[in-house]
Parts: structure tokens; C-alpha cells; sequence
């Protein structure tokens, strides 16, 4: 398995262009799932997730052609077309399905469309439990009758699905995209309360409206859809990535150097950039891109708390705890999204940093420096708050399980190093 092998304590400096974002670019991919014509997405980022759900769509039938990267694209995102003339099986393997718990999305779709879904089960995750209960009651409220056997969700209907009056218990951003997706075909209308309203599932709404759907209360926590016959085709370019522009954001921070992240959203960034600025760090949304910078400041410790969109992101918690592990003074940390999330704090431990954990809160008090060490992570963003370490951190570090980054990050190697890091992948 490959690694990446840090050199720390050199400032960034430089542009670094963000790409499409991965949560957004899944269920835009299972949306083909809804029409016969051509869904055509840009700008869709080069990760091992992406192919993941390209593998698993064609196991369902989706016709996919990838057409190279879009001519003046800032970020050189890729362009994805993909046709589902037919769904030509209805079930997602567990073969597919075990390698990404996103592949789920396909299970709203593909009962919408052909009244039948066999879908395995995710499984537990390194970072909780995450079930899928609340898909599920909400498909049933549509009149789904659901079981489960041989650790496969079993799902039919009679018929299409009915519109109703969904009230999600807790916000859970791709329970709102499967059922987004659901209703789009139903019959009558579908209103979905206590929506998540994090920027991905409006991309999902707007792509949805281009082929087709009506889509009333985008980017609210009330989505009321009113179900159609079928959908068309469209062209749609997936929005810029906010947690891979949030990581640079903090990969200058904690090396105190500056950088412009080309193509960033800074108002779906708000909630982090206001945790930034608390804590002395610089940042301005320019023309160019968002410019971050700690040159010459004092990094100071400042409490977060994870919560839903709008509120701060928990797939920003790990790589902001690298930063104040390294800030001075001291910050609390509380996660309230998922029950298991803060398994970086032993690596970030081993490299020095002064954390302790009480149940959902981590208390971090800053350290002068941070020490290279050999460290491996088990999740996505666990890991790129390793690598985030390294790069404030004295001396070499090597960070082992290369592929969870490549799950989230195109390019990063060549992201970091065109600012100036001292980084290289290890194969082996
Ligand atoms: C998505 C993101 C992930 C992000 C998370 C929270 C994608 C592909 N992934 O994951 O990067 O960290 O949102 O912002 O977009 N829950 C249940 N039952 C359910 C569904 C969820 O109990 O049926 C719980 C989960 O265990 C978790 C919480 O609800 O504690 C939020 O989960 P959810 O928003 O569904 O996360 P994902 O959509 O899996």
C-alpha cells in the first residue's frame, strides 16, 4: 500500500485550485438512474469514489463515457456522461456497495424507476455506526414495504411511489438526497421536513430541476417535490469541493504561510472561515480565489462544535484540531455528529499535540511544535489531518493507507508541492 512521505515546517505559498466536490458528485452520479436520456456532469473530480459509484452504476446498466476534461475549466474538472436507457438489474452487490456507504443513493432511484430495489446493507464505518434507518422509514412512508435479508435491504412497490409528509427525527444529508430522488417520480407530492440543507443536496435539486423535477424550497430544510412521469436529460457542473478547500485553507494556516484557493465557495465555507478569523487567521475572498493567510500571526486555540449545515462542518473537525494543536492556548472540540470521530487524537498524540478526550469533547491545548512520526489513519479526513500535521510538524513523517486520501483528494501530492511542500507518495 502506498504512503506519503512529509518533510514539515516550510510555509505554503501559492495557488491551489480546488476541484468539483466529492458529496456532491455521488448523487449526481445516482440521478442518472432517474431518466432514459443522457445526464451530463462537469467538472467531476478524478477520486477513487467516484470511480467506485461509476463501477457500481454499471452494474446497474449506466451507460458511462467519459469525454476528458472541459477547455477552460480552472480546476480541469472532468466530464461525465452518463445514460440509463434501461435499468438492467436491480440489485447493488455487496462486493460494491461495502467499499462506499454513499452507494446507497442508489436505492431511492432505482425503486422510484422500477418499483423493486435490492440494495446490500453499508455495514458499520470506522466513524460510527451510521445505519440507514431513516431511508428506509421514509421510503416505507411512501409506500415502500421493506425488508431486510441476507444483509440486503429488500425493497418494492406496488406501483409508483406516493407523495407524503416526510419528517426526518435528525438531519441526514444523503437520507434527503435518496428521497429527494424518490419523489421526483412519485406519484403526487412529497414534503420533506427537517431537510439537510448542506450546499450538495441543493446541487442535487438544481441538477433534478434541470431534467425535469419540481423542486420548491432549495437549500431550506422544507423540500416540497411534486412527482413526474419521468425525467430528461441535462448538462450540470458540480459544484466546488468545500471540504478540500476548507483542508488548504487550514494546510496554510498551520504552516503559517498564504495561500489563493482558485474556484472556492466562501459562502458555503462561512461557518469555518468565521472559526478561522477567530483564530487570527487572515482570510479574504478575492477575485482570484480565497486567500488565506497566518504569515507572521499568532494562531490562537478557539471552541467548535459540529452541527448541520449552516453550522460548522464535523468533515472539517479533524483537519481544524491539527491547527490547534498547534495554536496557542487551548480549544474544546465537541462532536455531535458522529459518536466515533476523533480517532486521529491518538496519531495527532504520537506527534506531539496535547489532546484529551472527554466522551464527544476534545480538549486541545496548543504546543510549541509538533514532532514527525510514522502514523496511518483509518478515515478519510483523519488522514488529511495527519498530513496537515506534517506539514507544521519538525522532521519527517509518513503517513501510511494512502488510498482513504485518494477516496477524497485529487491530487494532493501535486496540490501541495506546487505551494512549496516538501511531500512524496511512497509506492509500493
Ligand atoms: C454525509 C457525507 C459525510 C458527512 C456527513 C455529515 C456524503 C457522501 N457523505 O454522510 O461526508 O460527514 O454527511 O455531514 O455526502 N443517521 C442515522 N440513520 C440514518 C441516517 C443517518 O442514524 O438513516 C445518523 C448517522 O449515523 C449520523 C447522522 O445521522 O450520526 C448524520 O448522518 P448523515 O447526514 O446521514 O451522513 P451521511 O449522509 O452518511
Amino acid at each position: 500500500m502506498d504512503s506519503i512521505r512529509i518533510r514539515g515546517g516550510i510555509p505554503l505559498n501559492g495557488v491551489i485550485p480546488i476541484s468539483g466536490a466529492k458529496n456532491a458528485a455521488l448523487p449526481l452520479m445516482a440521478a442518472t438512474l432517474l431518466s432514459a436520456e443522457t445526464l451530463t456532469l462537469r467538472n467531476l473530480p478524478h477520486l477513487v469514489d467516484i470511480t467506485t459509484m461509476a463501477n457500481l452504476l454499471a452494474s446497474h446498466g449506466v451507460a458511462l463515457h467519459m469525454n476528458g476534461n472541459a477547455s477552460g475549466q480552472a480546476c480541469g474538472g472532468r466530464v461525465l456522461e452518463l445514460t440509463t436507457a434501461a435499468i438492467t438489474n436491480t440489485t447493488a452487490h455487496y462486493d460494491l456497495v461495502r467499499k462506499m456507504r454513499a452507494s446507497i443513493l442508489v436505492l431511492g432511484p432505482i425503486l422510484a424507476r422500477e418499483g423493486k430495489a435490492r440494495v446490500s446493507l453499508p455495514g458499520g464505518c470506522a466513524i460510527g455506526a451510521r445505519p440507514v434507518d431513516l431511508h428506509l422509514k421514509a421510503l416505507e412512508q411512501m409506500g415502500a414495504k421493506i425488508s431486510i435479508d441476507g444483509g440486503y435491504v429488500d425493497a418494492t412497490v406496488d406501483g409508483r411511489l406516493k407523495g407524503a409528509h416526510l419528517v426526518f427525527p435528525q438531519v441526514t444529508v444523503t437520507g434527503t438526497e435518496n428521497l429527494l430522488m424518490a419523489a421526483t417520480l412519485a406519484d403526487g407530492e412529497t414534503i420533506i421536513d427537517n431537510a439537510a440543507r448542506e450546499p450538495e443536496v441543493a446541487d442535487l435539486a438544481n441538477c433534478l430541476i434541470a431534467m425535469g423535477a419540481e423542486i420548491e424550497g432549495v437549500g431550506s430544510s422544507r423540500l416540497v417535490v411534486r412527482g413526474k412521469d419521468a425525467l430528461h436529460g441535462a448538462t450540470h457542473a458540480v459544484l466546488p469541493d468545500r471540504i478540500e478547500a476548507g483542508s488548504y485553507a487550514v494546510a496554510a494556516a498551520i504552516t503559517r504561510g498564504s495561500v489563493t484557493l482558485q474556484n472556492a465557495d466562501a459562502a458555503q465555507m462561512s461557518a469555518l472561515i468565521k472559526v478561522l478569523i477567530a483564530a487570527g487567521v487572515e482570510v479574504e475572498d478575492r477575485a482570484e480565489g480565497l486567500w488565506v493567510s497566518a504569515a507572521g500571526r499568532t494562531i490562537k486555540g478557539v471552541d467548535v462544535m459540529t452541527e448541520p449545515h449552516p453550522g460548522f462542518p464535523t468533515d472539517m473537525q479533524a483537519q481544524v484540531m491539527a491547527l490547534f494543536a498547534t495554536a496557542e492556548g487551548a480549544s474544546m472540540m465537541t462532536e455531535t455528529i458522529f459518536e466515533n470521530r476523533f480517532m486521529h487524537v491518538p496519531e495527532l498524540k504520537r506527534m506531539g499535540a496535547d489532546i484529551n478526550i472527554h466522551n464527544n469533547s476534545a480538549i486541545v491545548r496548543g504546543v510549541a511544535k509538533l514532532s514527525g512520526a510514522p502514523v496511518m489513519a483509518t478515515d478519510l479526513r483523519a488522514s488529511m489531518s495527519l498530513v496537515l500535521a506534517a506539514l507544521a510538524a519538525a522532521g519527517e513523517t509518513t503517513i501510511a493507507r494512502v488510498y482513504h486520501l485518494d477516496r477524497g483528494y485529487e491530487r494532493l501530492e501535486q496540490k501541495l508541492a506546487a505551494c512549496g511542500a516538501d511531500v512524496e507518495r511512497l509506492r509500493d
